[in-house]
C-alpha cells in the first residue's frame, strides 16, 4: 500500500469482528514500531502484547467508562498492545520531555503498518496508568503512555474532520499565508 493511501485511510476503529490476528502480522507491526526514530537513537520503548481475555478487561477497568474505546480494549478485539516508555532512556531539552514523542512516533509506525495489513487500531491514552502498571506488573520507572486494540474492522469508520491546511501552515514566519 502507498504511504499517502496508509495514511489517508487510517482510522480509529473502535468495533472489530471475532477473527484472530495471526502472530506473524503481529511481529510486521512490532517492527514496525522497532524501526522508529528517536531522541539520540535511544528506542526508549517497550510493547506489551496482550492476548488473555483476563488481561484486556483489567485493561478496560482502568478506562473511565465514558471512553468510547472502552468495550473494544476489554471485550471485542483480540489483541491489545500497550505502549510503554522509560523516560531516563530518552532526552529532555528545554522542559520538553521527548520519551513521548519518541514512544509515539513507534507507536504510530506500528498503527500505519496495521492498517497496510488490513487491521484496525485506536489510539488510547485516557486510562488509569497505575492500574495498567500493576495489571501488567510495568515497572516503576517507566510510563505507561497509551494503548491500541488490533483486530480485523467491523467496518471502516468514516473520516473525522481535519483542520484546513491553510489554518496551520505558515511560509517563512508565523502568520504569512503558504500558498503552496
Ligand atoms: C494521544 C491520543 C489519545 C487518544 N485517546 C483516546 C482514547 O482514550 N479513547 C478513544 O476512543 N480515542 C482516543 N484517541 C483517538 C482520537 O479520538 C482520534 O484519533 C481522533 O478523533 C481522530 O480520529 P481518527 O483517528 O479516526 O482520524 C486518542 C488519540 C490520540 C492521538
Amino acid at each position: 500500500m502507498d504511504i499517502y493511501e496508509a495514511l489517508k485511510e487510517r482510522r480509529s476503529v473502535r468495533k472489530y469482528t471475532s477473527d484472530p490476528v495471526p502472530d506473524y502480522k503481529l511481529n510486521r507491526l512490532l517492527e514496525a514500531g522497532r524501526l522508529a526514530p528517536s531522541w539520540a537513537n535511544k528506542q526508549c520503548w517497550s510493547f506489551i502484547v496482550i492476548k488473555d481475555p483476563e488481561k484486556k478487561e483489567k485493561l478496560a477497568s482502568a478506562m473511565p467508562k465514558d471512553n468510547p474505546a472502552r468495550k473494544a480494549v476489554g471485550e471485542v478485539a483480540p489483541v491489545v498492545i500497550v505502549l510503554c516508555a522509560d523516560p531516563e532512556a530518552s532526552g529532555k531539552q528545554d522542559g520538553k520531555d521527548y520519551y513521548l514523542l519518541d514512544s509515539g512516533l513507534a507507536m504510530q509506525q506500528l498503527m500505519l503498518a496495521a492498517n497496510s495489513e488490513g487491521l484496525g487500531t485506536c489510539w488510547v491514552a485516557w486510562f488509569d496508568e497505575d492500574t495498567v502498571r500493576q495489571a501488567l506488573s510495568v515497572p516503576s520507572g517507566y510510563r505507561v503512555v497509551a494503548l491500541t486494540p488490533v483486530g480485523v474492522p467491523e467496518k471502516q469508520p468514516s473520516p473525522r474532520p481535519r483542520k484546513d491546511l491553510s489554518e496551520i501552515t505558515y511560509a517563512e514566519e508565523w502568520g504569512r499565508p503558504f500558498n503552496g
